[in-house]
């Protein structure tokens, strides 16, 4: 792998000195975005990425060829060769392929706005999960959801595997959503592939940025990944409240050194959430604060049900966060519930079918 921009001539001129296949840093970038893409959107974004990359390296090899043959005085002229046919014909399939992809992209991103406007009527906050490539936010997503998906839900059964619905301890729903990893210097055609997928980072309520804290250049990285989000025009000042910083692999850290990190972000004004995706430490504190970033809305009520309220008390603790109960000598019990806006309305229905006031 060359951690550079490489000519068409120069690959070939090395493929053939070295004698095995040569990669140069968008190429093998396009590789690994293409093994990794989950979706059909990704893999046909990539593809795309792929083809309109070789057909740049395709004209400029033909421009070189010119060069060689001295046909490039003559503007016009327009010398045939067996190379040249070769590659106006290389060029012809991958410009077929480049076409057919746009088309089938075009039916997935309309498939994907209506999921989007589908999502929009159900008032559930998005979570998007950003991050450095390998900072392990496959890992965390998978934490995330792995003992919270709500199997029988159906409602988001057909949204993208990269975006699950998570329970939150307040009852709270939200829709967590994966994002490609984000590399140094992306190149810029690959930014432009992704903006689309991206766009679910800039529509979303919270944004949780990983970091690898076990990293040696984990503050390089946290620099690159703030790049990108201002490239997408995610205002880093404005949004400070919508970002939460999430330090990953905290397992690979000596308890000294995680407490210096710790207080040296404190010194800086960040409270960052300390989790090990790998181990599951730390988890239940981060649902807790994405929870209370999101709940500003929320209310804490206490209610009085009688013995035979049994179902309301199930859906109390299904639907919001209980924080206290106690049953007193007439059996009556006395529960202390903290729930988010979303959920408030439909307490209060089932409150005034039962005839149940608020103490
Ligand atoms: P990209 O898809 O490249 O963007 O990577 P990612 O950010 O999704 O990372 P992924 O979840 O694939 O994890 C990368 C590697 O880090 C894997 O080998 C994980 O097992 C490992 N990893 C993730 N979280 C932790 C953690 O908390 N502790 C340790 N020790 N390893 C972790």
């Amino acid at each position: 792998m060359v951690d550079h921009s490489v000519s068409p001539v120069q690959q070939r001129n090395l493929e053939q000195a070295w004698n095995c296949k040569v990669l140069d840093r968008t190429g093998l970038i396009l590789e690994i975005f293409g093994e990794r893409a989950r979706t059909r959107e990704g893999r046909l974004q990539v593809e795309l990425a792929h083809l309109s990359y070789q057909k740049g390296r395709l004209v400029r090899a033909w421009t070189h060829l010119e060069r060689q043959r001295g046909g490039g005085g003559g503007g016009a002229s327009f010398v045939g060769g067996p190379g040249e046919a070769q590659i106006e014909l290389d060029r012809r399939m991958i410009q077929a392929r480049i076409d057919a992809i746009r088309k089938e992209l075009a039916q997935v991103v309309k498939t994907r706005e209506l999921h989007r406007a589908g999502r929009r009527k159900v008032p559930y906050p998005i979570v998007a999960i950003v991050g450095y490539t390998n900072a392990g936010k496959s890992t965390l997503f998978n934490r995330l959801t792995g003992a919270d998906v709500l199997a029988q839900d159906q409602v988001f059964a057909t949204l993208d595997p990269t975006m699950r619905e998570v329970k939150l301890p307040s009852g709270r729903r939200v829709i967590l959503s994966d994002t490609v990893g984000f590399i140094s210097h992306l190149p810029t055609m690959l930014v432009a592939a992704f903006r689309a997928t991206l766009e679910e980072v800039i529509e979303a309520d919270l944004i949780l940025h990983v970091r690898d804290i076990s990293h040696s250049e984990s503050e390089a990285q946290r620099r690159d990944v703030e790049e990108v989000l201002d490239g997408l025009d995610v205002n880093l000042q404005s949004a400070d409240q919508r970002i939460l910083e999430v330090w990953n692999k905290v397992d690979r850290l000596s308890t000294v050194t995680r407490q210096e990190a710790i207080t040296a972000a404190r010194f800086n004004d960040q409270s960052p959430v300390c989790v090990s995706a790998l181990t599951g430490e730390g988890i239940d504190e981060l649902l807790q604060s994405v929870d209370e970033r999101l709940g500003v809305d929320d209310t804490y009520l206490t209610l009085l049900l009688p013995p035979h309220e049994g179902q309301l008390l199930a859906w109390l603790h299904e639907n919001a966060e209980v924080l206290d109960r106690s049953v007193d000598e007439h059996g009556e019990t006395r529960i202390n519930v903290r729930i988010a806006a979303e959920n408030r309305g439909r307490l209060l229905a089932q409150l005034q079918t039962r005839q149940l006031r608020i103490e």
